[in-house]
């Protein structure tokens, strides 16, 4: 007997019904991950050399995701649910498995690699015909019950329509996950009836057959349920979320990055952190989000897709595939769209949105700004409220800033337009030109004060009285 997996089922053809969604279940995700995302997952370092999923329910969307996420497994289409024994039946259709075959459900997204490894060398070393993993439940409810003989070996299982009352009384259930010896199945799959209450194929029904035909069955008893909790309502969906989220909050802080509230902070199974991070309550990280040593993240804010350099600070902000260069500052209140780069020792500040746009080394826009479409360079300052006028009304175009620039507040720098290495622009200047290195480019109405205007024409107000107090006259 080989020690490794020969071939893996998946059975992901249910309905969901009880989701009541127009998504298929096994599509719904969590941490980032869709559900069957992660049974795939789990199962991927035991390597099985044939992976079989059974599809049915939606199935365009769930083969198309099958085919994105594990291009090398073969999808079987389940046109009706006769039962998961059909469903496995279908799997092994014109195929001659030898070697170990596992079974498992596409809606248990809380398995590891870690209890599936030990549950096949357990397996494997007990040389049985098939192994079920079991749990014990606080509420079995709704779960095929383990019975076991007075030897404490499997008999059977019984599913909870089909229980006795005595039977319903045991707590040890079947997890939806078997370990085979493929000939054993193959030798069985086809013997089973539809004889059930609820007149389907069973697949739990081939224990029984080859515990009485071989006596070589195991029932493996995993110490963690929660592992094993299977996903059919979305308030369950939210159950194994929360259980994902602490694992991975967990697995983080032991690898010395603070959480500061693991209850508010929801990081993806894909983001990647290093040590000596700190994230603040109420943060998100999502997709292909990675954060550097010395990092501070949050409170409150969502990235989704970025990159965040060593020493760098985001507060307050929701930034979206971008990069935020090492010791750069974002936030609070900071909306860093798509395309977004800050290189080193950046600043975007208050209410400032930026897009597609590279800010480099030191530049700073402190404060209510739009930042789109543009290549600012090294050490320049973006004065408060400007605004990069990119769009036309039917266009984009781009704006140039170089190094060393200062930007006046309030400037409108409407595109496509370049401004010179350490140039200046006066406050409020709306520039349509260029502007030369070096040069000012003052783009306003000459200012004008017409003396005496408020005590003529708001004769009998608080401000002509406040003027005359002044000195002021007619
Ligand atoms: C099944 C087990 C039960 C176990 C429970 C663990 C059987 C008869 N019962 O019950 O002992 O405690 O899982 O969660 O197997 N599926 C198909 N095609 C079908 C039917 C189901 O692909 O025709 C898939 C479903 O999409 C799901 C999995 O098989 O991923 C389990 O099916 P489900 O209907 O949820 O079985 P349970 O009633 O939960
Ligand atoms: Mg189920």
């Amino acid at each position: 007997m080989g020690s490794g997996l020969d071939i893996a089922i998946v059975l992901a053809a249910g309905e969901g019904t009880r989701m009541k969604s127009s998504t298929s279940k096994v599509l719904h995700t969590i941490a980032g991950r869709s559900i069957l995302g992660h049974v795939l997952e789990a199962l991927a370092p035991l390597a099985p050399k044939d992976l079989r999923v059974v599809v049915g329910s939606q199935r365009e969307s769930v083969e198309g995701h099958v085919r994105e996420i594990a291009p090398h497994a073969t999808t079987v289409f389940q046109a009706e649910r006769n039962g998961t024994g059909h469903a496995v039946q279908l799997a092994l259709e014109g195929i001659k498995p030898s070697g170990n075959l596992i079974v498992l459900a596409g809606d248990t997204p809380l398995l590891t690699s870690f209890t599936l490894k030990e549950f096949l060398d357990v397996h494997i070393a007990s040389e049985n015909d098939v192994s079920v993993l079991t749990a014990q439940l606080p509420d079995p409810t709704g779960y095929g019950r383990i019975v076991r003989d007075e030897l404490g070996g499997i008999v059977r299982i019984v599913e909870q329509r089909d229980a006795t009352d005595e039977e319903q009384e045991i707590d040890e259930i079947n997890t939806g996950v078997y370990l085979f010896k493929a000939e054993a199945l193959m030798k069985s799959i086809h013997q089973i009836s539809n004889n059930n209450s609820q007149g389907e194929l069973y697949l739990t029904d081939v224990i029984a057959l080859i515990k009485a035909e071989t006596n070589k069955a195991g029932a493996i008893l995993s110490n963690d349920y929660t592992e094993t909790l299977g996903i059919n309502d979305r308030a369950q969906l939210a159950e194994c979320a929360a259980i994902m989220r602490d694992r991975i909050n967990d697995a983080h802080m032991r690898a010395g990055i603070s959480i500061i509230d693991p209850t508010t902070t929801w990081i993806d199974a894909t983001v990647k952190i290093e040590a000596n991070a700190t994230i603040y309550p109420g943060s998100w990280l999502q997709g292909t989000t990675s954060v550097a040593e010395d990092a501070v993240i949050g409170p409150r804010t969502t990235l989704h897709n970025v990159s965040v350099g060593a020493g760098a600070l985001v507060l307050e902000s929701h930034c979206t595939d971008s990069t935020i260069g090492e010791k750069s500052n974002v936030g609070p209140f900071s909306f860093l769209r798509p395309g977004s780069s800050l290189a080193a020792g950046a600043k975007v500040g208050a209410y400032v949105e930026v897009k597609n746009s590279s800010i480099g080394a030191g530049s700073k826009v402190p404060h209510l700004s739009y930042v789109g479409d543009a290549t600012i360079g090294s050490g320049s300052n973006i004065g408060a409220a400007t605004i990069f006028v990119n769009y036309d009304g039917v266009e984009k175009h781009r704006t140039v800033v170089g190094n060393e620039v200062r930007i006046g507040s309030d400037t409108m720098l409407v595109a496509p337009v370049t401004i010179g290495d350490g140039a200046y622009t006066a406050a409020g200047s709306v520039i349509t030109e260029d502007v030369p290195a070096g040069s000012i480019a003052v783009a306003r109405a000459k200012q004008r004060n017409i003396l005496g205007w408020v005590l003529r024409k708001r004769a009998k107000t608080a401000s002509a009285d406040a003027a005359r107090k002044a000195g002021a006259s007619e």
